[in-house]
């Protein structure tokens, strides 16, 4: 015999008893640790509805909890009972009767009893949070600020109405922060989805009908949102970066853009002129042109990214993103712009870089 030390089995078999006990427990406590690490690290960050900054999103993470919680005691019963069923019984056959009796208490019990109570419980939490996302009137009458946001294949229309005038954007959401804003969202071409993890749940753009949601940031912050329903092969790379700032900041960027476009500089005529005649009809650029196909660029070199979150907006990147496009998100709506020299798009994207109002 080898090295490995048999013991003496049931009914007098040698068997391998394995690692000891301590050590198969502690090796399971191991592994647990691991994949809780791993799982929880995917808890925070600018995406996580575990990290709420907003009451919308603090209610959604409080179900989220207790769904967790309660469903995981009701798995660990179901576990229980299921290795329960295992063990030997000492206990004599049950007879007909009473077998057909435990029978019905299992179906009433397991089946009806326990789905029932913990469909109700789920209700209880579930229905008022749902009821708190709507966009209900305050209890004050005031009406909170409206944020129109489009989804297209594939980035974000963003407009903000205003009897003051209205402000487009794109990819690129500033809102207020401490105050309550209504979202009325609508898809242009097929059904996307608004989410904003951390500030509450998310909502379907569907074409033709406005859906209404109700967020808001507790402080200053920016924030991930993502598209959230499968809408074709780039719906990875509609990504929207979201910042909320203080509410008289947040006037100031909407005055800003209200304004008159700045004095373009003699050294960007040329490409002012490419624009024009290239992408006018499909893009606007406030005082330029009025295209409105694509994004609105008026302030395109204030933005965070490009191509909603396929590139970080910095130094070059315009004409990085004019020149290979079509390479970083293929398929994407704009035609390529292989007919122009290069030295024509590092032109218009150094003029695009000068839009930030
Ligand atoms: Cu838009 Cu997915």
């Amino acid at each position: 015999m080898g090295g490995v030390p048999l013991s003496e089995g049931r009914g007098g078999r040698r068997v391998n008893p394995g690692p000891p006990r301590r050590a198969r427990l502690e090796g399971a406590g191991g592994a647990l640790a691991v994949a809780l690490t791993m799982g929880l690290a995917g808890c925070s960050g600018s995406h996580s509805i575990l990290a709420p900054a907003g009451p919308a999103a603090r209610d959604v993470a409080w179900l989220w909890w207790g769904m967790l919680i309660g469903f995981g005691l009701v798995f660990l019963a179901v576990v229980g009972l299921w290795l329960a069923a295992f063990r030997p019984r000492d206990r004599a056959e049950p007879g007909p009767g009473q077998e057909r009796r435990l029978g019905l208490g299992w179906i009433l019990g397991g089946g009806i009893l326990l789905p029932g109570v913990s469909i109700l419980v789920l209700l209880a939490f579930g229905v008022p949070t749902g009821q708190r996302l709507l966009p209900l009137p305050l209890p004050g009458g005031e009406a909170p600020r409206v944020i129109e946001v489009t989804g297209h294949q594939w980035w974000w229309e963003v407009r903000y109405p205003d009897e003051a005038g209205e402000v487009v954007t794109a990819n690129h959401l500033v809102m207020p922060a401490g105050e309550p804003v209504d979202f009325h969202v609508i898809g242009a071409d097929v059904i996307h989805a608004f989410w904003v993890p951390r500030l509450g749940g998310k909502i379907d753009m569907i074409p033709g009908r406005i859906n209404r949601i109700r967020l808001e940031a507790d402080a200053p912050g920016v924030f991930g949102a993502q598209c959230a329903e499968y809408c074709g092969v780039q719906h990875a790379h509609m990504q929207l970066h979201l910042e909320a700032v203080p509410p008289e900041d947040f006037e100031a960027w909407l005055a800003a853009r209200r304004g008159p476009p700045p004095a373009p500089a003699d050294e960007h005529a040329l490409a002012r002129d490419t624009f024009t005649e290239q992408c006018a009809s499909c893009h606007r650029v406030a005082g330029l042109s009025q295209g409105d196909v694509g994004p609105d660029l008026t302030d395109i070199g204030a933005r965070a990214t490009l191509g909603a979150g396929t590139l970080a907006m910095e130094k070059g990147a315009i004409a990085r993103w004019l020149a290979e496009h079509q390479r970083l998100k293929p398929g994407n709506r704009m035609p390529a712009h292989d007919h122009l020299a290069p030295e024509a798009l590092e032109a218009l994207g150094a003029w695009l870089e000068t839009l930030r109002p």
